[in-house]
């Protein structure tokens, strides 16, 4: 990737790690990054949303260079909406980045393109930066649809954005057949995609945006696996699920980022 945008790697946690599980896994993963690594790459947490204000704290009593993120929100700041999360509450959190439209919850909870646009809108409204999530089915993949399914969600995902906005965005491109599955796209195949995705940024927001966005690649990344997506030069990045679970793995991840 080229020097002028920072690589960002992101730990999505998924449903797994409790508070004191989340509090040691962070001081653990800080104490394990070499500081000067830091200056090299952004790395973001985004844990359940039960140890956010945990994690924050530590974050900030501890003056770690970790940006607290959260993996889901709703787009309205308040109202009768059970059980949802407002980011106006995750801006009080000092949440930095906030994951929408991660396939998990385009499946198993029903979020439409329309609902992420509206949550895209909210994360900026509130001060924080979106991971817009993206990617193909297997099926779709296996009837070469792969860029149609893919740039129809990145359209749809963008709509109504001013050009600023999408430059200081992150769009992550997540097949579904690789998330938790083991299997990767090959580096080529991610780095086919992230093009697309940033030609398509490009044709409708103009070159210095396309420029700008940053595109993580997600789906069984793993420190072997780093290296050769980084050289990918429309691959700024990481959404890492299972591994970032484990902080000396998620280390050796950011660190061969910055490299
Ligand atoms: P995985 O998850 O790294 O466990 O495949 C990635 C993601 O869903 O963000």
């Amino acid at each position: 990737m080229p020097t002028s945008r920072k690589p960002i790697i992101s730990g999505n946690w998924k449903m797994n790690l409790n508070h004191f599980e989340a509090i040691q896994t962070v001081q653990k993963l800080h104490y394990s990054i070499p500081k000067e690594v830091f200056d090299k790459v952004d790395v973001s947490v985004h844990p359940p949303f039960t140890d956010i204000r945990s994690v924050q704290t530590v974050i900030e009593a501890d003056d770690l260079d970790l940006l607290l993120g959260a993996q889901h929100c709703h787009w309205d700041d308040k109202g009768a909406f059970t059980g949802e999360i407002s980011p106006a509450f995750l801006a009080k959190l000092d949440v930095k980045l906030v994951v929408c439209g991660h396939s998990e919850r385009r499946d198993l909870f029903g979020e439409t393109d329309e609902m992420v646009n509206k949550k895209v809108h909210a994360i900026f409204k509130h001060g924080m930066t979106p991971i817009m999530c993206c990617g193909e089915s297997l099926d779709e993949r296996e009837a070469g649809e792969t860029e149609a399914k893919v740039l129809t969600q990145v359209a749809a995902g963008l709509a109504k954005l001013q050009a600023d906005q999408v430059a200081s965005m992150v769009i992550a491109y997540e097949p579904i057949w690789a998330i938790g599955t083991g299997k990767t796209a090959t580096a080529d195949d991610a780095q086919a995609v992230c093009k697309a995705i940033r030609g398509a940024v490009g044709a409708q927001f103009g070159s210095d945006v396309a420029a700008a966005v940053r595109i993580q690649y997600g789906g069984s990344v793993k420190a072997g696996t780093t290296v050769e997506l980084m050289a990918q030069p429309d691959v700024d990045g990481a959404l890492v699920g299972g591994a970032s679970l484990d902080p000396d793995e998620f280390s050796r991840i950011v660190q061969f980022a910055a490299d």
